[in-house]
């Protein structure tokens, strides 16, 4: 079952269209989001597992709780929620740690 998201789309006024990858897969989001926006609008929910394999993902969406960290281009732990997204970003989600460990 796809997640639901509880978050209404505006419509985007004055944005650019840039594209992302999340995953490897190709997203055309509004230049003016961030990251965990961006995630949250094509329906990525889940950024990464803690070591007990619980999923988190973005909630505060301030930069206070750091349940959005993602790697972005190559760096990990950016928090989603404090990044704005740029023309060819590069974003994976860390859905098991467990398996990377
Ligand atoms: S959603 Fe809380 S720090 Fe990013």
């Amino acid at each position: 079952m796809a997640p639901v998201s509880h978050f209404e789309r505006l419509p985007c006024v004055g944005g650019e269209v840039v594209t992302i990858t999340i995953d490897g897969e190709a997203h055309e989001v509004d230049s003016r989001w961030t990251v965990a926006a961006a995630l949250i609008a094509h329906g990525h929910t889940r950024c990464r597992c803690t070591p007990e394999g619980q999923s988190r993902g973005p909630f505060c969406m301030s930069g206070v709780c750091f349940e959005c960290r993602v790697d972005i281009d190559g760096t990990p732990n950016r928090q989603a929620c404090m990044t704005p997204v740029a023309a060819g970003m590069r974003v994976v989600l860390r859905q098991d740690l467990r398996a990377l460990a």
